[in-house]
């Protein structure tokens, strides 16, 4: 059976990180002799230069009809300053939209080795083994209206979530817990919010469809205190999208550097889009140096959850941590007696480890 995947490079270090991808996937094809076909398509800035849009409907219609989608990063300086629907970031939220992917699954989870490379102390990361589930079709990111009024001297933003929307995210939450340590953390601002009020609500309620789980509720600020200083109480946390978006990046912390976090998005049925947790990083583009790990643990995330390849996926987990335990690394991780490579290197030697 072959496998197609479309590529969405995207700008900046997505498009030299999912190369990296491209080299693993076909290691992991001759070893285990399956069949992967690549296309590639524009989104972000670079659709809006090629295309006039940050994402043409070619776009759409490949990822449509593809079995997954693996994506870069967009955005970056050059287009900061277009307007609002001529962002590259619109590309994003608009592919995720159109596929549906409200559930985007954020493992965090350091690797011994690194513990070290981490600013937080290695006593308070020993052991940090935690899921956000982040609901990223909704929210403040989607919300209408979204505007300046009064000739731009005022603005509005939207919070705006339906029901359903947060009993879906909610439910993939507590399924994800079941398949972990049976923990979850609701995360939200209910003692100002309404959205959180009702979230909090769904929560309490679905508590009796999942006896097996245990819940917490922690607000947002306090949870952004306790992810770095007691990161171990954690085991799932849920929490709208842009909670999530600013949560998972402080949560890379733990791992030593936002390039080592993989995503999952994913839709209730249909295709699904793997993407790190990390942007563009436009101050090292260019240079070759960007770590090519979190685009390779979401292409191993795709094996396991588009393709059910556990083995497969599990086999570029191992040589990734392989790699690690010789003591290889990018230069965004902070190890004093490691050995810096630079983004071909580190995918040559997780392409040899899986040999
Ligand atoms: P960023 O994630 O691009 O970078 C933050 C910092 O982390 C930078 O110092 C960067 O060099 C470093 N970093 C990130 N990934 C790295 C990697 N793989 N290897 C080494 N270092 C890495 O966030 P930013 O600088 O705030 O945003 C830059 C652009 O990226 C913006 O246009 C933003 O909108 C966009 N962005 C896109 C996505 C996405 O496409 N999913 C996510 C976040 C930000
Ligand atoms: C992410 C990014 C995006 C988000 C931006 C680029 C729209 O930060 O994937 O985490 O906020 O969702
Ligand atoms: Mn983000």
């Amino acid at each position: 059976m072959s496998n197609k995947i479309v590529l969405l490079p995207g700008d900046g270090i997505g498009a030299e990180v999912i190369y990296a991808a491209k080299d693993i996937l076909e290691a992991i094809s001759k070893k285990y002799n399956k069949t992967f076909e690549f296309s590639s398509y524009d989104i972000g800035g670079v659709a809006i230069d090629n295309h006039g849009t940050p994402l043409p409907n070619e776009t759409v219609e490949a990822c449509k009809s593809s079995d997954a989608v693996l994506l870069g990063a967009v955005g970056g300086p050059k287009w900061d300053n277009n307007p609002s629907d001529l962002r590259p970031e619109r590309g994003l939220l608009g592919i995720r939209k159109a596929l549906d992917l409200y559930a985007n699954l954020r493992p965090v989870k350091g690797f011994k080795k690194l513990l070290h490379a981490s600013p937080l102390k290695e006593d308070i990361i020993q052991g940090s083994d935690l899921l956000i589930v982040r609901e990223l079709t909704g929210g403040l990111y989607f919300g209408q209206p979204s505007e300046r009024l009064d000739s731009g001297n005022a603005v509005v933003d939207t919070l705006a979530y339906t029901r359903r929307e947060m009993e879906r995210i909610i439910d993939k939450a507590f399924q994800s817990a079941q398949l972990r340590n049976k923990h979850l953390t609701s995360v939200d601002k209910a003692n100002v919010l309404e959205s959180s009020k009702l979230w909090r609500e769904i929560v309490e309620a679905k508590k009796a469809e999942y006896p097996d789980v245990t819940v917490d509720h922690v607000l947002v600020d306090a949870a952004a205190m306790k992810l770095i200083t007691n990161p171990t109480q954690f085991d799932v946390i849920v929490t709208e999208n842009m909670f999530g978006d600013i949560l998972s990046d402080e949560a890379s912390v733990l791992t030593g550097s936002l390039g080592m976090l993989p995503s999952a998005s994913l839709a209730e049925d249909g295709v699904g889009l793997y993407e790190p947790a990390h942007g563009s990083a436009p101050d090292i583009a260019g240079k070759g140096i960007a770590n090519p790990i979190a685009m390779i643990l979401s292409a191993a995330m795709m094996l396991r959850y588009s393709f059910d390849m556990n083995e497969e996926a599990q086999a570029i987990e191992d040589a990734v941590e392989v790699v690690v335990n010789q003591n290889y690394h990018t230069a965004d991780l902070k190890n004093d007696n490691g050995k810096v490579v630079n983004t071909t290197e580190m995918t040559q030697l997780i392409v040899n480890a899986i040999q």
